[in-house]
């Protein structure tokens, strides 16, 4: 349920805020693994200038999204991924900033209270302490990024960060107000096709297929993103395109992924590895976009 009391309070604060704060552009609130933030300058070429509606069915940080909306402002979009904690922070985000804002307040950065926040069930919190919780440890484990164990708990230890922006309160403000009319599922990524209609936009940025056994980051939910899911994926792709959506897509730069994309358009970007332990894996790597348009 939306809460139309805190939307008002919302809307005033941003208006009462001074212009440079109001001008704040919407941005990821979270830190993601395989975040698109740093790719947009090199996305930027490849986007449709025209579409219906839009939809990003492995919304992650929602870089894309939020860039987009930034520039065109007025399209109804549909954000979804199946991370279930994720939906519910850009839910409250959504509709109850002004709450996780007086929620993320209480927080201490501090290492006894960060795993003794991480141990607990998040079934037993609100749907605003929970996305209170959600942000606090994006923001103050080791390299800001979410990663679940096998049996779907949060597994990053605490960073030792000196000041962490556990409450950006302009930035929640703006992505608020940019994901004010968006529709929000913790779904898998297939259900696109019970929505998706001819001109509407699909932008695909799923778990990236491995360049080796041992190289990519896959941990986003408790289930690893595995070969067959990515040839399904080809498979949406295929019938949203006899559908006349516009398509694009991103992934590794592999053998695999190319020649299940081979009968469409395929660009090179370069993306510098950010989340690897090793110095060696944070260098520039090519990675693949595929467009049907
Ligand atoms: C590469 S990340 C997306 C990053 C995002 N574009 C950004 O800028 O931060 C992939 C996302 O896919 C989600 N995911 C994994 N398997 C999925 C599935 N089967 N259906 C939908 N979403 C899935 C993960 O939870 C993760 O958030």
């Amino acid at each position: 349920m939306r809460s139309k009391a805190s939307r008002v309070e919302q809307k005033s604060i941003l208006q009462g805020l001074p212009s440079k704060e109001a001008a704040v552009k919407a941005g990821p609130v979270l830190k993601w693994a395989g975040g698109k933030s740093r790719l947009l300058n090199s996305y930027e070429e490849f986007f449709p200038q025209n579409f219906k509606s839009y939809f990003e069915p492995f919304t992650g940080g929602a870089a894309v999204f939020f860039h987009l909306k930034n520039k065109h402002k007025n399209f109804k979009a549909t954000l979804s991924d199946l991370n279930q904690e994720l939906i519910n922070c850009y839910t409250i985000i959504r509709d109850q900033a002004y709450e996780l804002i007086a929620d993320l307040k209480k927080h201490k950065n501090e290492e006894e209270y960060f795993y003794a926040l991480r141990a607990v069930a998040t079934e037993s919190l609100s749907p605003i302490e929970r996305a209170s919780r959600l942000i606090y440890l994006n923001k103050t484990c080791f390299n800001g990024l979410y990663r679940v164990n096998s049996k779907g708990k949060f597994n990053v230890p605490f960073g030792f960060y000196k000041n962490p922006a556990t409450c950006n309160e302009t930035s929640i403000l703006a992505s608020s107000q940019a994901l004010k009319d968006c529709d929000l599922n913790c779904s898998p990524f297939d259900a696109v096709l019970k929505h998706a209609k001819k001109g509407d936009f699909v932008y695909f940025d799923p778990p990236y297929h491995p360049l080796s056994s041992t190289a990519n980051f896959t941990s986003y939910t408790k289930d690893s993103f595995s070969g067959s899911d990515q040839e399904r994926l080809a498979e949406t792709f295929a019938e949203l395109d006899r559908r006349g959506c516009l398509l694009m897509l991103s992934n590794s730069d592999c053998e695999f992924i190319r020649n299940l994309y081979k009968n469409y358009r395929t660009e090179t970007v370069y993306a510098l590895r950010a989340i690897n332990c090793k110095a060696e894996g944070r260098g520039k790597i090519s990675e693949v976009l595929v467009l049907n348009y």
